[in-house]
């Protein structure tokens, strides 16, 4: 369950509230929950007990370092696409053998700093980049480079077309086809050390159909590979979906406790449809759980700027944009949007729009919402995932603070960024 809720009208990060923490740090401001994200870390390992999974959460999701401090503590491993997430991870302490770098485009130096750190694995998305970790790791002449095929089973998963991956629409993985070559391929080569088998079929998906159709076309495949190759691990990928309507009103959170008849998947489900099978492998299971973990445990506070109405439509313009939070204006996705003090009695439906000079920076389109007055401060939720992590300076707008509540304690993990930040790098002439 997230840790968001109201008491006596106004609303609360665990024990503190976001009225509070906005007064002091100003907005906009990325609130986070910890104990939101350390119960949603222990209810899917819980779900999960009779396979003992390793989950590495997925950095991109949100890679602040005292996230990442935060699941390295309870025992998480790390998912990681880029020379600098892996540089994250180790600052905030995370074990690199339980770190596996994916991506499509991994670069020489990336490669190398894998190699260096003692990554479990690469998981390798082509033969050409099959053949370029092979060379990197000869040059090097250290320890054989631990690899994993990431496999494109070519399955629909649903959901936004922009997060979807495990169809040959998409750029990534190995076709199913070519998978078991390219593992004999890769056996004989000595710079190479063939650790397991991944897959990944997008992001917020919330039925399990996708996830047990994926699964059970890769069977006979792992099955094969683990016999031929000794292959230790099987990774399933993430993209468990979350709840993001009405996250706040009804208690909801993620589809563990959704009721079933409006969504067809529970977190049980899930573990269901996937363990009989995964059991039957004795392989060590990965997950890459990343929205699962920190979606609903992070809301954006903004506060009122300005109201207008031109006859047609009703404004309200937030000082929060699409540059701090990218997901409505790239995916339509929907984001609840709940006033921070006490919610006026009524409704009116209006725009929030952030100020950025794009037509697309709306956070919602005809909402109704309780009255809103320059000054009040709305929290955008479900913001935890996908949220500072796509944040970006267009408009030359300082990037948010980033503040982590435990409990009472409120710990600002990240500064808001300071004018000097937006040219830092730059040069006149
Ligand atoms: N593993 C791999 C290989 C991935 O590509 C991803 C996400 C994950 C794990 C984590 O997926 P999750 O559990 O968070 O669904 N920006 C989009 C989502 C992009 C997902 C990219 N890959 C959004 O805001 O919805």
């Amino acid at each position: 369950m997230h840790r968001f809720q109201r008491k006596n009208g106004l609303l609360y990060a665990e024990g503190v509230s976001l009225d509070g923490l906005a007064d002091r740090l100003g907005t906009p401001l990325y609130v986070y929950s910890a104990g939101t994200i350390l119960d949603h870390y222990r209810r899917l390992r819980r779900v999960l007990r009779a396979l003992d999974p390793l989950i590495c959460y997925s950095v991109k999701a949100n890679s602040n370092l005292a996230i990442l401090s935060l699941l390295a503590r309870a025992g998480s491993g790390f998912d990681v696409v880029s020379g600098g997430e892996l540089e994250r991870v180790r600052k905030a302490g995370g074990k690199m053998e339980r770190c596996v770098f994916a991506g499509v485009g991994k670069t020489d130096d990336e490669i190398e700093a894998g190699l260096r750190f003692g990554v479990k694995a690469f998981h390798v998305e082509s033969e050409e980049e099959l053949d370029q970790i092979a060379t990197v790791s000869g040059r090097k002449k250290g320890r054989r480079a631990p690899i994993a095929l990431r496999v494109n089973p070519d399955v629909e998963a649903g959901g936004h077309a922009k997060i979807t991956t495990g169809t040959y629409e998409n750029k990534f993985g190995i076709p199913f086809e070519q998978v078991a070559a390219t593992y004999r391929r890769a056996g004989g080569d000595p710079r190479l050390c063939l650790r397991g088998v991944q897959m990944h079929i997008g992001s917020q998906i919330t039925r399990a159909a996708p996830f047990r159709a994926a699964v059970r076309k890769m069977m006979p495949l792992v099955e094969r590979l683990r016999d031929r190759h000794g292959l230790e691990y099987f990774d399933v990928g993430g993209g468990l979906g979350i709840v993001y309507e009405d996250a706040l009103a009804s208690g909801r959170d993620s589809w563990w406790n959704t009721p079933k008849a409006d969504r067809s998947m529970t977190l049980p489900d899930y573990a269901t449809s996937l363990v009989p099978f995964l059991r039957e492998l004795k392989m060590k299971i990965l997950l890459e759980p990343g929205r699962f973990l920190v979606g609903n445990a992070g809301v954006l506070v903004s506060e009122v700027l300005y109201r207008k109405d031109n006859g047609r439509k009703h404004f309200t313009v937030v000082d929060a944009g699409m540059n701090d939070l990218v997901r409505p204006s790239m995916y339509e996705a929907y984001h609840q949007i709940e006033p921070v003090g006490k919610p006026r009695p009524g409704a009116l439906f209006t725009d929030v729009v952030g100020p950025v000079c794009e037509s697309s920076d709306v956070f919602c389109r005809d909402r109704s919402i309780s009255p809103l007055e320059r000054g009040d401060r709305v929290a955008i939720l479900s913001a935890g995932a996908y949220g500072f992590s796509m944040a970006s300076n267009y408009n030359t707008r300082p990037r948010p603070a980033e503040v982590l509540v435990t409990g009472t304690r409120a710990r600002v993990i990240r500064c808001r960024e300071a004018m000097a930040d937006l040219w830092r790098g730059e040069r006149k002439s």
